[in-house]
């Protein structure tokens, strides 16, 4: 049985803060890939692209989910990008369900463009950039088994449609 609950999906599609509030409501622990990846490396997401590249920042992010793939009982929340490596969905999907989150890129242009902490949108936040960075990254995120609209629900009411599906999977996992 899987344990584990995955949000993926791009950035400002809310995965941090509906995966604390889910993780909260089902007395899971929550995993953040994005904030494990500063302790290990002791630098923030910005500063270690800056120093790093996106190479490094990639196999930093690589090495943060095989291990968090591992746990059980977790909540975690991914970065926009994990879903670029295949191996990173198969480890994650093995124990836990991939929750997929989305929001138009309007909304999206709205909540990251209060915050300067993602450099791919570094300098080139538009709704058109965000609309093809989206575009292009389509097909990586229908690896979810269930995608729910975060510009449309409210948090309660996306952790109801969440739940739902879990009794519907475990329904179907015991038949
Ligand atoms: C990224 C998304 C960011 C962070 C990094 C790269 C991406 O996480 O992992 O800046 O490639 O989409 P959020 O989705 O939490 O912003």
């Amino acid at each position: 049985m899987k344990s584990n609950l995955v949000l993926v999906g791009f950035m400002g599609t809310g995965k941090t803060s509906l995966g604390r509030k889910l993780a909260k409501s089902l007395s899971k622990d929550f995993i953040d890939t994005d904030a494990e990846i500063e302790k290990i490396t002791g630098l923030s997401i910005p500063l270690l692209f800056k120093k790093h590249g996106e190479i490094r920042f990639r196999s930093e992010e690589k090495l943060v989910v095989k291990k968090a793939a591992e746990r059980d009982e977790c909540v975690i929340s991914t970065g926009g990008g994990v879903v670029l490596i295949p191996e990173n969905i198969s480890a994650l999907s093995r124990k836990g369900w991939i929750i997929g989150l989305t929001a138009s890129p309007e909304v999206i242009f709205a909540r990251v463009s209060k915050r300067s902490n993602r450099p791919l949108l570094y300098k080139k936040k538009s709704v058109e950039y965000i609309e093809n960075l989206l575009k292009q990254r389509e097909s990586y995120y229908q690896c979810a088994d269930i995608t729910l609209d975060t510009s449309k629900l409210p948090p309660e009411e996306l952790i109801t449609l969440i739940l739902q599906f879990l009794m519907e999977r475990g329904k179907n996992e015991k038949n």
